[in-house]
């Protein structure tokens, strides 16, 4: 009797417990991953970086010079630089232009003074101050000569004028000849100066004044911001578009970004004006140059640094069209599709060749491997597509094996797209380089934009993108949730069709917190740190997260774009053996999830589920808050091929388990 009452009870539970779970799985959404039926294959290079010299990217950020307008170059030659006389002191600065014997770098300074009683000084105010670390190394280089025999001394001040390191160097010589000095900096300073002092009586010809921290990316001489190679790094990114954006075409053509000029002796490379330098009137950058210290061996030295592809965008003989629209007439265009020939040279030719052998004297003997390239930037009209066709049968005729990047025009629609995309389509073009700056709200309705492209077309590059909260680019649009989430809605959307769209990249990539143009930015930084955003992460998760092959996902039968706020995708990863769902919650309310897994080998298997979230579409990151909106891992679990989750509202979750 007892015994019953014990199986009733035992049972009486059991049949709770089910119609309890049956409840719940009621109340959720389920989710199907067809995870025994692997698609189309992803890209290893999927997810991608794009990067311009864009809002102080290059000098003044990743390019980690620290004096600005090193040669006297500017179109004022002593910007950046003020002179002081203490006391009785006497000095002048003549600047000397000698265009006709060293076009390249044409101008330098010639200094006399009398400081024998007194101080005579020249301090550069770097860009927007200078970074300075305690206890680091700083390197201090410039370029003289001089009839006599001169001592310099070499100072770092804090923002208040006090000295935090200093040296001195002697010079004797009337060569040309780069002189060499370090010293260690006593204080840590986000706005220092470089101060050069001239002692006694003299005279001296300088040039490419410079000034490094030796803590660069791989402690290189002449290097890179390590931090911020680092933020890049993390994004373990598949490919790195440069050098850009606009700054390809140049405002005008002289402007145009010319990778010959940006390679070699860094003292040899001829310095233009950035474009971005006037382009608005909100936040015009007078200082804004391009040194090309960050030039293309660089670019892909550094792609090669952290496993990136390299992807060079050349410009096609047009400038930019919102600017000046010059073209160059087709007749004319040989020096252009040289260029473009001779950089695949650069890059993969072997050292007997004239530009591989200038890649192995510039350090790197071994090919940079480059598969592809971009033929313009933002072009439009038929101006592009008969350059196009030109530049793309003469790179063809030599290199068959260079992929080609098109131009879609500056809008994902509209007349100009229209115009382009079926004539490219004609033409049966390798990849179609598509830009989206639009709103949030865009980004979730066009979750579902590739599920209805041609199959067999060209496939999509989706190059420039970037959700702008305040629906056009102005100085209001923030990096905040509401985008990074947006954004995340519409990669699953990209996941889901990686046959077509088989690379993307968020753009820009940096922004100087006082030295911007542009918002909103993947990073941001200062003189001395640096921060991801919000879309920073939500880029990362997925390029973590790439997996090997597309998988189904549905709800329903249903592809799951937009239906209760939820937008989802789901791959495989035949490396690790993992199934990995990603689920966008863009909904205010939290939702109960079931994801069946029929296909997989292993019933249960332990994984884990990183949550990015914030609780109000405002929210941001900034330098003294840089992990305010941050992914968080925890562990969950595939049991019973069934894997039981709620979705925080306005959520992205990335739920992977190894049970392949
Ligand atoms: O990413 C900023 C700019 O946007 C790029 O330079 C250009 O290609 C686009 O218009």
């Amino acid at each position: 009797m007892k015994l019953y009452k014990v199986y009733r009870c035992v049972m009486m539970l059991l049949a709770a417990t089910i119609v309890l779970s049956q409840l719940a799985t009621a109340q959720s959404t389920v989710l199907t991953v067809k995870a025994d039926k692997p698609g189309v294959a992803i890209q290893p290079n999927m997810w991608g970086i794009f990067f311009e010299d864009i809002n102080f990217a290059a000098d003044g950020g990743i390019y980690a010079e620290l004096v600005k307008n090193r040669s006297f170059e500017f179109y004022e030659p002593l910007m950046g630089w003020k002179e002081a006389r203490e006391g009785s002191a006497t000095g002048g600065i003549l600047i000397q232009n000698l265009s006709t014997t060293r076009p390249s770098n044409p101008r330098h300074a010639s200094i006399s003074w009398n400081a024998a009683t007194g101080v005579y000084s020249l301090t550069n105010e770097g860009f927007r101050g200078m970074g300075i670390k305690k206890d680091l190394q700083y390197n201090f280089s410039l370029w003289a000569k001089t009839e006599g025999n001169v001592k310099l001394k070499i100072e770092l001040l804090n923002a208040s004028g006090a000295s935090i390191g200093s040296t001195t160097i002697s010079i004797s010589g009337n060569e040309w000849k780069k002189h060499t000095a370090s010293f260690t900096a006593s204080a840590t300073e986000p706005k220092g100066k470089l101060r050069i002092s001239f002692e006694g009586k003299g005279s001296l010809d300088a040039d490419m004044i410079s000034l490094f921290p030796n803590d660069t990316w791989k402690n290189r001489p002449g290097g890179l911001r390590a931090d911020l190679v680092q933020l890049l790094a993390d994004l373990k990114p598949g490919f790195i578009r440069f050098p850009g954006g606009c700054i390809v075409e140049g405002h005008e053509l002289d402007t145009r970004y010319q990778w010959k000029k940006t390679v070699g002796q860094v003292e040899n490379r001829e310095l233009i004006v950035n474009r971005w330098n006037t382009e608005f009137k909100h936040r015009s950058a007078p200082d804004y140059y391009q040194t090309f210290g960050l030039g293309f061996f660089e670019y892909f030295q550094l792609a090669e640094d952290i496993g990136a592809d390299p992807l060079p965008i050349i410009n096609c003989g047009m400038a930019c069209q919102f600017n000046t629209s010059e073209v160059v007439p087709l007749n004319q265009l040989d020096p252009y599709l040289q260029d473009a020939l001779d950089l695949i040279e650069f890059a993969n030719g072997s050292t007997d060749t004239k530009w591989g052998k200038l890649r192995a004297d510039m350090g790197h003997p071994a090919p940079f491997n480059l598969k592809m390239m971009g033929v313009g930037n933002e072009q439009w009209g038929e101006q592009y597509v008969e350059r196009y066709k030109i530049f793309a049968s003469a790179i063809k005729a030599k290199y068959p094996g260079i992929k080609i990047i098109t131009s879609a025009g500056p809008s994902p629609d509209g007349p100009l797209f229209e115009y382009l995309n079926p004539i490219l389509r004609s033409l049966n073009v390798d990849f179609i380089d598509e830009h989206y700056y639009r709103s949030p709200e865009w980004f979730l309705k066009n979750a579902s934009r590739y599920d209805t492209y041609d199959r067999k077309g060209p496939n999509i590059f989706a190059g420039e993108y970037a959700a702008h909260t305040e629906k056009k680019v102005q100085p209001e649009n923030k990096n905040n949730w509401e985008s990074a989430l947006a954004e995340a809605a519409f990669m699953t959307g990209l996941e889901r069709n990686a046959d077509v769209v088989q690379m993307a990249s968020y753009a820009p990539l940096f922004a100087h917190v006082e030295g911007w143009q542009w918002t909103p930015d993947l990073i941001w930084f200062d003189n001395l740190r640096s921060f991801g955003t919000p879309n920073y992460y939500v880029q990362k998760l997925f390029s973590l997260n790439k997996g090997t092959n597309v998988l189904s996902i549905t709800t329903g039968n249903e592809t799951i774009a937009g239906k209760n706020g939820l937008y989802a995708s789901a791959v495989a990863d035949n490396n690790t053996k993992d199934v990995i769902i990603k689920v966008v919650n863009t909904g205010d309310k939290e939702q109960s999830v079931v994801i069946e897994v029929p296909g997989v080998k292993k019933a249960s298997a332990a994984g884990t589920l990183t949550v990015i979230r914030s609780a109000n579409a405002e929210d941001v990151n900034t330098l003294d808050n840089p992990f305010n909106v941050k992914p968080v891992e925890q562990a969950i679990s595939l049991k019973g091929k069934s894997i039981k989750t709620v979705l925080p509202a306005g959520s992205v979750s990335i739920i992977k388990v190894k049970a392949l």
